[in-house]
C-alpha cells in the first residue's frame, strides 16, 4: 500500500482516485473547489484543505489538472506541493496535459526538493478512466518508472516508458496533435456530408469501416451521425485547442512543422468565437453548420 497525494478530482482524477483506492492505496486528495472532492470520502479519500498539506509525508503526489497555469498553481504555489515537508525521495507524478517547458521546469523544481519527478500523462477519455483502461506514457529514470508500475496498473492496461523526464509530455501532445487533426477531419467530413445530401449514419458506418477509420472517427462519427453528443461534456473545444497548442509549440521547437496544427487550432477556435468552446468536441459540426446557414438538428 501506498500513500498517494492526488491533486485534482476532476473527471479524470476522480476516475483515477476511485481506482487507487480500489487497488488498496491512502488517497489524500486536493481539489480546488473541495465540494467537488467530497463524493470521493465515500470511497475511502481523504480531505485536504491545500496541496502542501495533501502532500506532506507521502510516497507519491500526482496531478490531474487543467494547464500549466492550475498545475503552477498546485505544485509550487504559496501552499503548493514544494512548500510542503516532503517524504525524501518520494516520487512525484505530473500526469496532466501540459506544456513542455513547465514539465522541464517542474521537474527541476522537485528534483532539486528530493523529489523523484516523472511525466505521466495518459491516454483515454473519463470512460476508460473510470474502467481502469488508460495508456501511461513515462517519461523519467528507468528504475522510477519500473518502481510505480505496479501502482499505475490500478489506473490503466498499459504503461509505456518513452525516455528520460520530458518524454512522457512530448510524445502525449504529439499523439494529441494526430488526435485532434482527427476530429476536426471528422467533423469538416461530416458538415460535407450533410452539405451534399448524403445521409449521415451512412457517411459515419463507411467512414468507420474504410481505411479512413481510428477510434476518434469512429466515436465522433457516430455522435455526430446520432445528434447525440457526451453529456457531461468529456472533452471540450477548448480543451483541444490547449492541447494543440502546446502540441504544436513543441513540434516548432523540435524544428518540424505542424502546419494540420495549426489548422486545428483554427478549426476549433470557431467553436469558442461562437460561444460553443465548453461545449464536445464533437460539437464542432454544430459550429460548422451555424457558420454554413444550416439548421442545428436538436439533441437525441
Ligand atoms: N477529459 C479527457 O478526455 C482527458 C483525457 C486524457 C487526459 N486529459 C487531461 O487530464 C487533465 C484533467 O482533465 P479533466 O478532463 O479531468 O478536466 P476537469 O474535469 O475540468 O478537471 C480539471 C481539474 O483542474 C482543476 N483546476 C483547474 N484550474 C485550476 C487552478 N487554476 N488551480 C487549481 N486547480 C485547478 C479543477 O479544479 P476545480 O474542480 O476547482 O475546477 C479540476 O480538479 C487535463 O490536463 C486534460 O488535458 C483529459
Amino acid at each position: 500500500m501506498t500513500t498517494i497525494a492526488f491533486l485534482g478530482a476532476g473527471m479524470m482524477g476522480s476516475a483515477m482516485i476511485r481506482n487507487y483506492l480500489k487497488a488498496g492505496h491512502q488517497v489524500r486528495v486536493y481539489n480546488r473547489t473541495l465540494d467537488k472532492a467530497r463524493p470521493l470520502t465515500e470511497f475511502g479519500a481523504t480531505l485536504a484543505d491545500t496541496p502542501a498539506q495533501a502532500a506532506a509525508g507521502a510516497d507519491l503526489i500526482v496531478s490531474s489538472l487543467t494547464n500549466d497555469v492550475a498545475s503552477r498553481a498546485c505544485w509550487t504555489g504559496p501552499q503548493g506541493v514544494l512548500s510542503a515537508t516532503l517524504k525524501p525521495g518520494a516520487y512525484a507524478v505530473e500526469a496532466s496535459t501540459v506544456s513542455i517547458d513547465w514539465v522541464r521546469d517542474l521537474a527541476a523544481q522537485a528534483s532539486a526538493k528530493g523529489l523523484r519527478f516523472l511525466d505521466c500523462p495518459v491516454a483515454g477519455r473519463p470512460d476508460a478512466a473510470e474502467a481502469a483502461k488508460l495508456k501511461i506514457f513515462a517519461g523519467g529514470a528507468a528504475e522510477d518508472v519500473d518502481a510505480l508500475r505496479p501502482v499505475f496498473m490500478a489506473i490503466g492496461t498499459e504503461v509505456q516508458h518513452l525516455g528520460p523526464v520530458g518524454s512522457g509530455i512530448t510524445f502525449k501532445l504529439i499523439y494529441n496533435v494526430m488526435g485532434a487533426v482527427q476530429v476536426a477531419a471528422t467533423a469538416e467530413g461530416m458538415a460535407a456530408c450533410e452539405a451534399a445530401g448524403i445521409d449521415l449514419r451512412v457517411a459515419a458506418h463507411c467512414f468507420s469501416t474504410g481505411n479512413t477509420n481510428s477510434g476518434h472517427v469512429i466515436r465522433h462519427s457516430r455522435y455526430m451521425a446520432e445528434n447525440r453528443h457526451e453529456d457531461p461534456v468529456q472533452f471540450s473545444g477548448n480543451m483541444r485547442i490547449k492541447d494543440v497548442a502546446y502540441g504544436v509549440e513543441l513540434i516548432e521547437a523540435c524544428g518540424e512543422q505542424s502546419r494540420l496544427g495549426r489548422a486545428t487550432i483554427e478549426v476549433f477556435a470557431q467553436m469558442d468565437a461562437h460561444g460553443m468552446g465548453d461545449m464536445n468536441d464533437s460539437e464542432l459540426i454544430d459550429t460548422l453548420r451555424l457558420i454554413a446557414g444550416r439548421p442545428i438538428p436538436p439533441k437525441t
